[in-house]
């Protein structure tokens, strides 16, 4: 039986809706800290199992009879390096063969504050568990680009500080979708794979690709943090969030998201969505 964790966020139940169309419920477990949120899974004969990942003795008794499980990351701003080792230390109790952890790509040695250290945290008590692994370094999600450049389509600029530098984005659902098909597949123990794009795009893609969209001239101006920082917060985001926001970018101009792979094509079979794909979809529903 698979366990997937954050079954009731966007990763853990795309990847549940994806696994539901290759093998039987009776074979997939959610983990969920509110029951209440998950009865679509409940209705579809899914197991739902309620720990939080702070809850040890909770997280044993969910795991057990579990042979592989698919950690999803903590949120930022948590203790995640306490909440992913109850979640690895309790699977071994358990008695769970392989687990599946979502880190986030490293296509530099640049350490993401909130992200990188907790992930390599992870990702080094993992290996030393003594469970078989599997490392997926996810790539940017597509659906966090409107936090970086604002969700409407711009009048003449965007501005982000990211330099040059470029985002090997990726659609969550196709990262749900290459997951599961790595959870159902043999041959992936203690084995690390990056899955992103299979382009990377800078910010002046992103302007000239929303120009040729949207039939009038869009730039992209790299700026600096602070006053990006305090466009966010006079746009009603929490300042430790704009920060947040200015750090992916800061991590973007030193190249921690530009690496790409094929693995997430292999997988699906076909090119994942491109920029353009994406920003047409998004920013110009139904043009
Ligand atoms: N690669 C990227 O671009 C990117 C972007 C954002 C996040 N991430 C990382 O990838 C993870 C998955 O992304 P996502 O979009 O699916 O995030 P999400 O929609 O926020 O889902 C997070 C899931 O984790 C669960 N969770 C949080 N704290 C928990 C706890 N203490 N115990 C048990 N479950 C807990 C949440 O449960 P509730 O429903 O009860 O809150 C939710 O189901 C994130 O958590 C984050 O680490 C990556």
């Amino acid at each position: 039986m698979i366990l997937v964790t954050g079954a009731t966020g966007g990763l853990g139940h795309e990847t549940i809706d994806c696994l539901l169309k290759t093998i039987p419920a009776t074979e997939i477990a959610a983990l969920v800290r509110d029951a209440s949120k998950a009865t679509d899974l409940a209705q579809q004969g899914v197991d739902v199992r309620q720990a939080d990942y702070f809850d040890y003795p909770a997280l044993v008794q969910a795991f057990r009879g579990i042979e592989k499980v698919l950690l999803v990351s903590a949120v930022a701003f948590t203790d995640r390096v306490t909440q992913h080792r109850n979640v690895i230390d309790a699977a071994k109790e358990a008695g769970v063969k392989h687990l599946f952890y979502t880190s986030i790509q490293r296509s530099s040695d640049f350490v993401m504050p909130e992200v990188t250290a907790s992930d390599l945290a992870t990702e080094a008590y993992l290996k030393a568990s003594g469970l078989v692994y599997t490392i997926l370094k996810n790539g940017y999600y597509f659906e966090g680009l409107g936090y970086l450049i604002g969700s409407e389509v711009p009048a003449t600029e965007i501005s982000v500080p990211a330099g040059e530098g470029k985002i090997a984005f990726i659609k969550r659902t196709e990262l749900a979708a290459a997951t599961a098909a790595l959870l159902i597949s043999e041959g992936h123990d203690n084995q690390n794979y990056t899955l992103t794009g299979s382009e990377a795009y800078s910010f002046h893609d992103v302007a000239r690709e929303l120009s040729r969209l949207a039939g009038h001239p869009i730039t992209y101006q790299s700026s600096e943090p602070a006053p990006y920082i305090a466009q966010k917060v006079a746009a009603g985001f929490p300042a430790p969030v704009a920060t947040f926001f200015a750090q992916w970018a800061d991590a973007t101009q030193h190249g921690l998201l530009a690496g790409t792979t094929t693995t997430v094509a292999q997988l699906l079979g076909r090119q994942p969505t491109s920029l353009r794909e994406y920003l047409k979809a998004v920013y110009f529903p139904g043009a």
